[in-house]
């Protein structure tokens, strides 16, 4: 008998799981379900080939379906904690970079599933996060949700979730001490340019407090160029402290790193500027 066998007559008792929390990965299950569910259906149409070979003509689409089903697939083990836990990884450096002091007063501006508000309000005793998001449609996160995960990770205390649109903010200028947001300013549709959404993130930022914002700043489908950028923080009052790619700060592994993942993807940290 060995010496990890239990004394005779007891049982091994699983050690008891309670709720888990569930962030769900930047990755809608939609997308990649219609994308296989194609690539299928074109491949399905090629086989007919033997009755006709125009048929064979599928294999192209079939290919650029299946292309774009394989890179979701391979984005959303790789945001998993099974494929090394990125999206998680990433929240940590905004965390880290935010360096928020204890008893602060947080907004995290597209919150989604919680994770971030969460991530922040465990790093920092005694602060309070606040998450807005407009949980539209789209995507698979919602305001229940983050309340959920917040009283798992028994933080609902120190947390509270609201359902705004990042493009007017309901909380007056300068309330904030941090405010951060990820994946979220190119998205906002109500905005006439995508970086109103950074100006308005900063207006809720008091005087002297510190910004880390992740989006997809490098991409001039969502931001024309980075001087936009730049100009827009200045527009806000704020300064610049580190403006640099994502895969400079977290090595990123394919497909992370493509274009159309987070290939794009910048962090920009800074200041509001004193007054
Ligand atoms: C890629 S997800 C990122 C979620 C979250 N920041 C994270 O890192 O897990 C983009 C988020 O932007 C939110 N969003 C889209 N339009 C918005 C808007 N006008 N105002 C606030 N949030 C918005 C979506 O609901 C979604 O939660």
């Amino acid at each position: 008998m060995s010496s990890e066998s239990p004394p005779a007559g007891e049982a091994f008792l699983e050690p008891v799981r309670g709720p888990q929390p569930r962030y769900r990965t930047w990755i809608r299950s939609s997308r990649l379900i219609v994308f296989a569910a194609l690539s299928g259906l074109c491949l399905v149409a090629t086989a007919l080939a033997v009755v006709s070979p125009w048929f064979a003509l599928f294999l192209v689409p079939f290919a650029l379906f299946g292309y774009i089903a394989l890179i979701l697939a391979l984005t959303v083990y790789r945001f998993s904690p099974r494929g090394g836990d990125f999206q998680r990884r990433i929240h940590e450096l905004i965390v880290a970079k935010a360096g928020l002091p204890a008893a602060s007063q947080a907004l995290d501006v597209g919150c989604g599933s919680g994770s971030l508000v969460v991530k922040l309000a465990k790093a920092s005793p005694g602060s309070t996060v606040t998450g807005v998001d407009s949980w539209g449609q789209d995507w698979e996160y919602s305001k229940d949700l983050c309340e959920d995960n917040a009283r798992i990770e028994g933080v609902a205390e120190r947390t509270a979730f609201f359902k705004q649109s990042g493009a007017a903010l309901e909380f007056p200028d300068g309330g904030f001490d941090a405010v951060v947001s990820c994946l979220t300013f190119h998205e906002i549709g109500d905005v006439a340019r995508k970086s109103d959404g950074v100006v308005e993130a900063l207006r809720v930022l008091r005087p002297g407090g510190r910004y880390v914002f992740l989006d997809l700043f490098g991409d001039p489908a969502f931001y024309p160029s980075l001087d936009g950028v730049r100009e827009a923080v200045g527009r806000a009052d704020a300064s610049i402290v580190e403006f640099g790619a994502l895969a400079d700060a977290l090595p990123l592994p394919f497909p992370l790193r493509h274009p159309k993942v987070l290939g794009h993807a910048m962090v920009i940290v800074g200041v509001k500027s004193a007054g």
